[in-house]
């Protein structure tokens, strides 16, 4: 089986974790958190960094530092992965769909405004698959609005646009280290930033609202959580942000591979990167007309499993999700563009150590069951 991703453990993960296990240091107290920090938030090219243990958690800290919640509303991609979605839903604040676009299958900026009320307070971005969003038409409209710019790159690092990285890009961006990510520590996130008061705002709710500068008392002023991150996976953490730019630089040559073998082939279309953008090719996304290919998306799906191909299909939109319906997220909108990517879409192999035979392999089957 070719799996639709594996981590890549090439650098100095395993030294770091043994030192980090040999020191006995191994929950969130060591040194490896705030090297990772301080690397990853250096990579990004911001002040701080403050590690989780998910991207989920990261994203929620993110919305709970703007001290969002009931009654706000914050403008999200109905495109993308659930977390977004439920790390608004968690402060009570509503999540507001917008429509992805056609080509670049972020959200749609032209139509943003549309959905802004006098409770909107954020908007929240995702660099979709690796591809990074229009933020200054993005940025324009925050500041007319004067909200605030959340982004969710959870997909996405090390992408830029116009030389600047994800993480540099919104007030405050929220990253995860799961294993399929370009960068990985198995399960982490982090939330990375240029502002001082939002920075102490993570580091205080992540740690249980245990004051930040003062000595424990155990008497506490808000409700927190622990989102902290381990020791040992920061120490993997630490080695992986050490071959960033080399693991960014393969999947990127994974992508071009893959595009320039499958483009001929009618009824393929891929994702548009934005314009000023370094698209860092988290999942390598087709969009199949099953017309012109000759198969639909799930018939594609179940011919290269038997193949020993392993792929995804692309996520559901919001609008159809019954959690966020209970929580009052209706389904008004158009939302076509989410709809015909959710049924006609789906990721190849996309692991960073990918081969090229594997992706000959995974081009040459596709042709063939176009064809057949
Ligand atoms: C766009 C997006 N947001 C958030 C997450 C949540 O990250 P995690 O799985 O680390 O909680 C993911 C990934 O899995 C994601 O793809």
């Amino acid at each position: 089986m070719i799996p639709v991703c594996v981590p890549l453990l090439a650098g100095n993960e395993l030294n770091y974790v043994t030192d980090a296990v040999a020191s006995g240091w191994i929950s969130s107290s060591g040194k490896y958190v705030t090297r990772f920090e301080e690397a990853f938030a250096r990579y990004c090219g911001v002040k701080h960094g403050v590690a989780t243990c998910n991207g989920t958690t990261a994203l929620h800290l993110a919305v709970v530092a703007l001290g969002l919640g009931s009654g706000d509303e914050v403008i999200i991609p109905n495109f993308t992965m659930i977390a977004t979605a439920f790390a608004v839903a968690y402060t009570g604040a509503r999540p507001v769909f917008v429509d992805a676009d056609e080509r670049t299958w972020n959200i749609d900026v032209a139509r943003i405004e549309e959905r802004i009320t006098p409770r909107t307070k954020a908007v929240l971005v995702v660099s979709i698959f690796g591809n990074p969003c229009d933020m200054n038409a993005i940025r324009r409209l925050a500041e007319k609005h004067h909200l605030a710019v959340i982004e969710d790159a959870a997909e996405s690092h090390g992408a830029e646009y116009f030389g600047k990285k994800t993480g540099a890009l919104a007030d405050i961006t929220a990253f995860s280290f799961f294993a399929n990510k370009n960068l990985t520590t198995g399960e982490g996130g982090m939330v990375v930033t240029d502002n001082d008061e939002l920075a102490d705002r993570c580091r205080y709710f992540k740690n249980l609202c245990f004051p930040l500068r003062a000595p424990r008392s155990y008497v506490h002023d808000d409700v927190g959580f622990n989102y902290r991150m381990s020791n040992l996976h920061a120490a993997i953490g630490l080695a992986q942000v050490e071959k960033a730019d080399e693991y960014r630089a393969m999947r990127i040559r994974n992508a071009q591979r893959y595009k320039e073998d499958l483009q001929g082939i009618p009824g393929i279309s891929f994702q548009q990167t934005t314009a000023g953008g370094l698209h860092v090719h988290w999942m390598n996304g087709i969009l199949l007309d099953p017309s012109r290919f000759g198969r639909t998306r799930d018939e594609l799906i179940g011919l290269l499993h038997e193949r020993g191909i392993e792929t995804r299909p692309f996520f559901v939109g919001m609008h159809r999700q019954p959690s966020l319906r209970k929580r009052g997220c209706g389904p008004e909108g158009d939302f076509s563009v989410s709809d015909r990517l959710a049924a006609h879409g789906l990721y190849l192999p996309s692991g960073s150590g990918l081969t090229q035979e594997e992706i000959e392999k995974v081009c040459g089957a596709v042709r063939e069951i176009g064809a057949g």
